[in-house]
């Protein structure tokens, strides 16, 4: 069964698009795209339709992740049914989505992205929309840690 994962943060134009693209990199490198369906969204639906934060596209490119996607808000009435694994970044992206959730089983959808961490302590990926260059390559140190973690779980949920 295909397994569908959501990554959330709050705009959906630095965090969450990048982890969608780490992730998807790491499950086609292994030959296991066709097993997943892997999309992003935010909780606030200022930047809906935007392509990701050009500072965020040119960290990522020199890694060799190319953000295509673009910003669409979370929503709790599809979104929740959709996927299997709904990931924040943050604590406070749980807790919105936590206070979206409609059921148990929405909540038991949710995990935080950095407790799938396997080298880095961080216990949130942190926002790096009002600092420097060092917050977006943080972002993608941490997205690379924890997504290898992710897809280890995921495999062994399987
Ligand atoms: P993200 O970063 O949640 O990682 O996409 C942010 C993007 C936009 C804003 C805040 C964080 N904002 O306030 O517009």
């Amino acid at each position: 069964m295909t397994k569908k994962v959501l990554f959330v943060c709050l705009g959906n134009i630095c965090r969450s698009p990048s982890a969608e693209a780490v992730f998807k990199g790491i499950v086609r490198k292994k030959g296991l795209a066709g097993g997943f369906e892997i999309d992003s969204a935010g909780t606030l639906g200022w930047h809906a339709g935007e392509p990701a934060d050009p500072r965020m596209q040119s960290h990522a490119i020199k890694r060799g992740y190319k953000l295509t996607s673009l910003s669409r808000q979370f929503n709790p009435d599809t979104d929740f049914d959709y996927f299997d694994y709904i990931i924040g970044m943050d604590d406070s992206n749980i807790s919105n989505l936590r206070s979206m959730a409609r059921t148990k089983d929405d909540l038991g959808k949710i995990y935080k992205m950095t407790d799938f961490s396997r080298e880095f302590t961080f216990d949130e990926i942190p926002d790096p929309y009002y600092g420097g260059d060092a917050g977006f390559e943080l972002v993608l140190d941490l997205l690379e840690d924890a997504c290898e973690g992710l897809l280890e779980t995921i495999r062994a949920d399987l």
